[in-house]
């Protein structure tokens, strides 16, 4: 399906910034993930159970890389160079429904709290949309952000993304209708 576009063949890249690197999920970050998994977090995501166990973690690592093998889905590991452990993942960054041939996919991430306001999220969205436009040709790029989520609207303001729309959505992990804006960037 996605010979037409010469992505059959594509190798997991890893995405090197000042601060962070980008990387394939290993089956071994999954103690990390769920160690670092704080209801603080879950709590902005969509579909993330708090507690997170190391079976959540593992199943999602799997999942992520069966997804990447059909090009559906590209869920990196973050990397914080400043970090004393930098080859510790301190948090997840992805793209979702991707779509080769209507050339779209859906930006996520999470930040470990203890490393909020270092710029990582920031840093790393800015590594994942050069990469989408550049590599994968998509056109454009989605992300779907809970309407009281400021920080993560910043990170997607910074990085040129502009609010398309705001949804009332229902949330089956919340049990209730939730507003969610619609963030895009298109390809230049
Ligand atoms: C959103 C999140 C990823 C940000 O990660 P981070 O690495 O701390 O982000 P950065 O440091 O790159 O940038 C955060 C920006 O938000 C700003 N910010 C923080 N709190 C804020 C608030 N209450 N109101 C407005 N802006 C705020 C920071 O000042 C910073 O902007 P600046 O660089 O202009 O100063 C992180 O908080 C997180 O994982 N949250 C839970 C999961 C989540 O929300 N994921 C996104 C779902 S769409």
């Amino acid at each position: 399906m996605t010979e037409d576009h010469g992505l059959d063949q594509i190798e997991f890249p890893v995405l090197e910034g000042q601060t962070v690197k980008l990387r394939e999920l290993l089956i071994d970050d999954a103690a990390n993930m769920s160690r670092l998994m704080s209801y603080n977090i879950s709590k902005w995501l969509w579909e993330v159970p708090h507690p997170y166990t190391l079976e959540n973690a593992m199943n999602f690592i799997d999942s992520s890389h069966k997804e990447f093998r059909l090009l559906k889905a590209m869920n990196f590991a973050i990397l914080y160079k400043m970090n004393s452990e930098s080859k510790s993942l301190v948090g997840i960054i992805g793209l979702k429904n991707i779509n080769i041939d209507d050339r779209k996919a859906n930006l996520g991430y999470w930040i470990g709290e203890s490393f909020w306001g270092n710029g990582i999220a920031s840093e790393s969205v800015k590594l994942i949309i050069n990469y989408a436009f550049s590599v994968l040709r998509l056109e454009d790029i989605y992300a779907y952000v809970y309407s009281q989520n400021k920080p993560s609207i910043r990170v997607l303001e910074k990085n040129g993304m502009t609010r398309v729309c705001e949804v009332n959505e229902y949330s089956k992990k919340l049990d209730r209708y939730q507003k969610t804006a619609k963030f895009l960037i298109k390809r230049k």
